[in-house]
């Protein structure tokens, strides 16, 4: 070029208006959620940031429809009728999560069809923990205690996620399970001032949970790759790593109080990091069973497939009913 103001930037060097557009709208987007501002359905969003939300609500709505089953299956053997009314209430409200989450998914243009087949057809993941039996009543009152336990102290911290619908539904799952939580920890303390047989029915129960409830939190911080960027986005706020910390900090004093033994030799209070040591945890069969081979994946998966299916008609049955009310206009009969 011969003059300065004749040198103008080639095309490669100089950013498309399209991208600088973008780039503002990246920076105005982080800035508000680095002011702890939320994120609504109608605002802009990065493409990666809404796709990273619908796979986290999914695979959370998922989660909660699923572990409706290993209680499910023991409404009809509660030991009494309050017992039965109240585990009958507690998988009513599992339920009841599961559709906050799709609705709040939904929010960001994913509909609920299609996560249900992403479920179905076994691409979407949903927490490992379900995909073990619930051997006995004890097992009821563990998975009360330490999986709600465990999903609680994962779930407080996401009634502060960046994107408004998944951190307002966070605050009423939150509520029941905090419930959850306390009606397993009372059904526990019953059993463990009962017989011999009772108190070692609730020891075998904590010992088959114990490992897969610490991993419920996810892999270690160095080997969970959404962390970093999820973090950034204010979708998580605390690591991992550091939720399971907390949860056995929380959980250690509990078994004390209730009498059972959490089976890990190297449990111990570590007075100069203020936490509990803890084992290693066998993330080799977290992994086998994400992966779709822990001993119930297959069974769970067929028993939402079936449900599905023999859902079938009641969906058909309401979609008829309001397309006629919209083409009468008015209520019908
Ligand atoms: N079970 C199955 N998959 C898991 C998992 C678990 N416990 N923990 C992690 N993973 C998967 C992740 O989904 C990811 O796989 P993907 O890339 O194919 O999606 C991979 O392992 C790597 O993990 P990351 O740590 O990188 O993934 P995230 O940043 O998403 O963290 C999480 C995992 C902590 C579970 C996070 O997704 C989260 O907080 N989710 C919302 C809460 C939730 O889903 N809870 C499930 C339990 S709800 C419940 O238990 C119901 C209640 O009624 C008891």
């Amino acid at each position: 070029m011969y003059t300065q103001s004749l040198s103008i930037p080639d095309a490669a060097a100089a950013p498309p208006a399209k991208s600088v557009e973008s780039a503002h709208l990246v920076q105005k987007f982080q800035s508000r959620i680095d002011d702890d501002g939320r994120i609504e359905p109608q605002d802009w969003m990065p493409e990666a940031y809404r796709k990273t939300l619908v796979r986290q609500i999914s695979q959370h709505a998922h989660s909660e429809i699923v572990g409706m089953l290993p209680e499910g299956n023991w409404i009809s053997r509660a030991p009494s009728l309050k017992a039965k009314a109240i585990l009958i209430a507690k998988v009513q409200d599992e339920g009841g999560h599961g559709l906050y989450l799709y609705s709040a998914a939904e929010t960001l243009g994913s509909s609920r069809d299609e996560m249900l087949a992403a479920l179905h057809s076994g691409k979407a993941k949903y927490s490992s923990i379900f995909n073990y039996p619930a051997l006995n009543w004890a097992d009821v009152g563990v998975i009360g205690w330490l999986v709600d336990g465990a999903a609680i102290m994962n779930q407080i911290p996401l009634c502060r996620c960046s994107y408004g619908p998944y951190a307002r539904a966070m605050i009423r799952v939150c509520k029941e399970e905090s419930f959850h939580q306390r009606q397993g920890y009372a059904s526990l303390l019953t059993l463990m001032r009962g017989t011999q047989a009772q108190k070692d029915m609730v020891q075998d129960a904590v010992n088959r949970w114990w490992w897969k409830c610490l991993a419920m939190f996810g892999p270690p911080d160095s080997d969970s790759h959404h962390s970093a960027q999820a973090m950034k986005w204010g979708i998580k706020r605390i690591s991992n790593d550091d939720l399971r910390q907390k949860f056995i900090d929380a959980t250690v004093p509990q078994a004390e109080v209730l009498g059972v033994k959490l089976p890990d030799p190297d449990l111990k209070w570590n007075e100069a990091r203020g936490h509990y040591d803890f084992g290693p945890i066998d993330w080799d069969e977290f992994w086998q069973t994400v992966n779709g081979n822990g001993p119930l994946n297959k069974e769970r998966l067929a028993t939402r497939v079936r449900a599905s299916e023999e859902g079938a008609w009641v969906r058909e049955a309401a979609l008829a009913r309001a397309r006629k009310q919209a083409h009468t206009g008015k209520e019908a009969a």
